[in-house]
C-alpha cells in the first residue's frame, strides 16, 4: 500500500521522499508562533498573541500529515529500521504533538497571555530544532568522505551511497550498523548475509529483491546501480 504510493509519486515524476519538504510547514509556523508571542510578551501587543496563538493551531493541523508522511518515509526508506536519529525524531514528535494540544487548549483556555503560555511556546521550538537536528543528521550525518582517490563513476556511486545507503552500512569495517558493513564487500567470495556468491548480477538482485530486511531499492535507475557497483569495488 505505501510502496504503491511512491510508485505512483515515481511514475509522475517525484522520487524525493515526501516527510522532508512537508516539515517546513509546521515547523515555519511554530518558529513563526515564538517570535510573535515573544513581541506580543515584551510589547503587551494582544493582537500579536492572537496571531500567535493562530499560528499554533495551523502547525497543530500541519503536524499530524508531517508524522504521518514521516511514517511512511521511515518504512519506505528505512525498511521500518530502529535507527538511534528515528527513535529520537519518535520520541520528540509524539512531544511536539502533546506540547502543541497543550499550548492551543491552554493557550484557548487561559485567555490572557501569561509566562506558562510563553514558555509552552519555547518548548514548542526546541522540540523542532530538535527534531530538525536529528533529520539532518539522518539525512546527512553518516556521510562517508570521498576520499581524492576516488574518480568518475566510482565518485558518482559514492554520492548515491551516501543519500540511499550509508545510514545502514559502514564503509570502513565490516562490523553490522544496521546491516552489514560493506568494506571490501566486492573483494570477498561470498556476500555476509546471504552466502551468495559476489557477483554485479547478485548484488543487484540484493538491491531489487534484498535477502531479508533490508528496503528494496528497484526504483534505482541502472546507471545509478551501476556507479554503486564501481564505488563499492574501491572499498
Ligand atoms: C534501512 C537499512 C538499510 C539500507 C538503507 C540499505 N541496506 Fe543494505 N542491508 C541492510 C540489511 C539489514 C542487510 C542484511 C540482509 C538483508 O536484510 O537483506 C543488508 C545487506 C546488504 C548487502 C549484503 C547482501 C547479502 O547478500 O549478504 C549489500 C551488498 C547491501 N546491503 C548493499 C546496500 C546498498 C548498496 C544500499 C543502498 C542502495 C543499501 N544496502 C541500503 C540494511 C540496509
Amino acid at each position: 500500500m505505501i510502496e504503491s504510493i511512491y510508485q505512483t509519486l515515481a511514475k509522475i515524476g517525484y522520487t524525493h521522499p515526501l516527510h522532508p519538504p512537508a516539515t517546513h510547514l509546521p515547523a515555519g509556523l511554530i518558529i513563526g508562533a515564538f517570535v510573535f508571542a515573544l513581541i506580543a510578551w515584551i510589547f503587551n501587543r494582544k493582537n500579536l498573541a492572537q496571531t500567535a496563538r493562530h499560528c499554533l493551531v495551523l502547525a497543530l493541523v500541519m503536524a499530524v500529515p508531517t508524522i504521518l508522511l514521516g511514517l511512511m518515509d521511515w518504512q519506505h526508506r528505512f525498511g521500518g529500521a530502529y535507527l538511534f536519529e528515528i527513535k529520537m525524531k519518535l520520541v520528540l514528535g509524539g512531544i511536539l504533538l502533546l506540547l502543541l494540544l497543550v499550548a492551543v487548549v491552554y493557550a484557548s483556555l487561559a485567555g490572557a497571555f501569561t509566562k506558562t503560555v510563553m514558555a509552552i511556546y519555547a518548548l514548542c521550538l526546541l522540540t523542532v530544532i530538535g527534531l530538525g537536528y536529528f533529520g539532518g543528521e539522518l539525512v546527512y550525518g553518516t556521510k562517508t568522505p570521498v576520499g581524492e582517490e576516488i574518480k568518475g563513476l566510482a565518485a558518482e556511486g559514492a554520492q548515491v551511497f551516501n543519500q540511499k545507503c550509508s545510514v545502514c552500512h559502514h564503509t570502513d569495517s565490516t562490523a553490522i550498523k544496521v546491516g552489514p558493513g560493506l568494506k571490501g564487500i566486492f573483494k570477498q567470495d561470498k556476500f555476509p548475509m546471504s552466502g551468495l556468491s559476489v557477483s554485479d548480477e547478485n548484488f543487484r538482485k540484493q538491491l531489487k529483491t534484498p535477502f531479508s530486511k533490508m528496503p528494496p531499492f528497484g526504483h534505482l535507475s541502472d546507471e545509478q546501480v551501476n556507479t554503486l557497483i564501481d564505488y563499492l569495488k574501491t572499498l
